[in-house]
């Protein structure tokens, strides 16, 4: 690992770009709009965590070239599209996404639920013209991501957030509620890496736990950030959580108490990379720049 980090993750970001911006802005026969209000969200500077921890499990059990990369755009485009809804008034109204006015105040809300609902349909094609894959890796990759974005994954943790509005949660419910909301995806990342690199089912077992505390280590420093962070460098509001009346780490636990239980976490998380047989890794590096990120 001659590379720094911070060189590695903007050469994977640059990559991810690349791939997934090309593809979009090749389909045809869309409408103006709609595809103005998709390229509006995808283009502005998310970080691309998830397909760089993608791309960093694939290349940990020695995963190279270009394999994986049509399962991170997939997954970066769902995970686009759950920014756009989460976003809106029904849900938690906020007005700047990415250093810029979220997509419904662009576009308009019912531009903004299409806009969400075509860059969801489109991640499983994504992943069913990629190059690369076997029809079976296709399969698992598409069944896998339903799973993790859908009714019992990331969206059972959207409607359990909502629930929790106005309510005190116990540090358990809380877990359950970010597992679920951010944790599901994160998951994702991590475990269709290792899969597509070629790993053992019980590395992919322990990846799946690893994915778990990456989920709580991420949407804690989220709920974090709410609370600390500086708009102009996160890129959208702050305070947000305070205004929804969210059940947060930092609620639940004061700010110190926060961090400390994603100390726990990180331990955690590092277990599980040397369960694996996994030293000095990205994986390694990317975990404590999840805990320690400003944006
Ligand atoms: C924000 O995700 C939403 C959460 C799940 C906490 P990111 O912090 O990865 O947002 P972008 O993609 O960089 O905009
Ligand atoms: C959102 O969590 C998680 C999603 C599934 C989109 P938040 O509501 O905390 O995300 P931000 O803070 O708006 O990015
Ligand atoms: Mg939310
Ligand atoms: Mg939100
Ligand atoms: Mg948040």
């Amino acid at each position: 690992m001659s590379e720094s980090l911070q060189d590695y993750l903007k050469r994977e970001q640059d990559r991810i770009n690349s791939f997934m911006l090309n593809l979009l802005e090749n389909d045809d026969m869309l409408p103006d709009t709609l595809s103005e209000s998709v390229l509006y969200s995808m283009r502005a500077g998310g970080k691309r965590l998830r397909p760089i921890l993608m791309q960093a499990a694939f290349q940990s059990f020695g995963g190279q070239g270009d394999k994986a990369l049509p399962a991170a755009a997939a997954l970066e485009m769902v995970h686009t599209y759950s920014l756009i809804h989460d976003d809106l008034p029904a849900m938690d109204d906020d007005d700047y996404r990415r250093g810029q006015l979220t997509n419904h105040k662009k576009f308009g809300e019912a531009t903004a639920i299409l806009a969400g609902d075509a860059l969801l349909t489109r991640s499983f094609s994504v992943i069913g013209q990629a190059d690369d894959m076997l029809p079976e890796e296709k399969v698992h990759l598409m069944t896998y991501l339903s799973e993790a974005a859908g009714a019992a994954g990331m969206i059972a943790g959207q409607t359990l957030d909502m629930e929790a509005e106005d309510k005190e949660s116990t540090l358990r419910e809380l877990e359950q509620i970010h597992n679920l909301k951010t944790g599901k995806l994160l998951t994702y990342a991590i475990v269709a890496g290792a899969y597509l690199a070629g790993a053992k089912p019980e590395t992919i077992e322990l990846m799946k736990q690893f994915g778990t505390y990456i989920g709580l280590i991420f949407q804690v420093q989220d709920d974090i950030l709410d609370v600390t962070g500086d708009a102009s460098v996160i890129g959208k509001p702050v305070g947000s959580d305070e205004v929804n009346k969210k059940s947060t780490y930092p609620k639940l636990l004061g700010l110190e108490g926060a961090k400390a239980q994603m100390e726990k976490y990180v331990a955690q998380a590092f277990q599980c990379l040397e369960q694996a047989n996994i030293k000095d890794s990205r994986l390694h590096e990317l975990t404590i720049h999840l805990s320690t990120r400003t944006s």
